[in-house]
């Protein structure tokens, strides 16, 4: 498993057990996300190229730098779309293009529903963002997209991904790199991922669906 990074920071442990916590309400949900993708990106962005400038400082020129390459934030909707603001305060200068994806509940094979990406001029790094990598099926499907357009560097970032869905992606994808704050247990029967956090595009959405009595008080 050399390109997969599983970022145990204690304040990933924090956050994470906080994330997977039943109890915690959407709001909360959508701010620990953004921590985790913070910190889950200062680690992916490790090696990203930069290029000398010069600066003036209040008090002299010196030599500064910059990033030298075209970024891409490829969020998987819906729950992709929790990590793409705190990482574009990180990355100002990267695009993001969307990808519609849902893992249909009966065969848990991705389905796309929405992929505008240019036919030519890639970006020169693409960080895949999704909470979750469970079979990694929608991983997959991502990572076959863009390659179609010619993107040569590819890391997926997710929160917390099932042993079955990393081997899954790097078989096909060997060349790209996957960073997690945790790889769990397993996936269950449903292919649900355990321990697991639940189903992260409802919780941050706040989609649950109530049970036919009403929501829990
Ligand atoms: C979840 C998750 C991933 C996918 C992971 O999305 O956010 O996209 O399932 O499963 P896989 O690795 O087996 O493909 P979901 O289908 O629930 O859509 P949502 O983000 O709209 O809730």
């Amino acid at each position: 498993m050399l390109q997969v990074t599983e970022v145990d920071h204690p304040l990933v442990l924090h956050h994470l057990t906080r994330l997977r916590d039943v109890h915690t309400s959407a709001s909360e949900f959508r701010v620990l996300v953004q921590r985790l993708a913070v910190l889950l990106v200062y680690e992916a962005a490790d090696d990203l190229e930069v290029g000398t400038i010069s600066v003036k400082t209040p008090l002299m020129v010196t030599e500064g730098y910059q990033l030298s390459q075209r970024i891409g934030l490829v969020p998987i909707l819906r729950a992709g779309l929790g990590m793409v603001d705190p990482i574009l305060e990180l990355l100002p200068t990267a695009e993001v293009w969307h990808l519609g994806l849902y893992r249909d509940e009966e065969t848990a094979q991705p389905v796309e529903y929405y992929s505008k990406l240019p036919p030519r001029n890639p970006v020169d790094v693409a960080f895949v963002l999704d909470p979750m990598l469970a079979t990694g099926g929608s991983a997959q499907a991502a990572l076959e997209t863009l390659q179609s357009w010619g993107v040569k560097r590819t890391k997926i970032l997710s929160i917390i991904a099932a042993p079955e869905g990393i081997k899954a992606v790097q078989s096909r994808f060997p060349e790209t790199q996957i960073f997690v704050c945790s790889v769990d247990q397993e996936l269950n029967d449903k292919k649900f991922i355990v321990p697991g956090l639940g189903d992260a595009g409802d919780r941050i959405f706040n989609t649950i669906a109530p049970k036919i009595d009403g929501p829990e008080a």
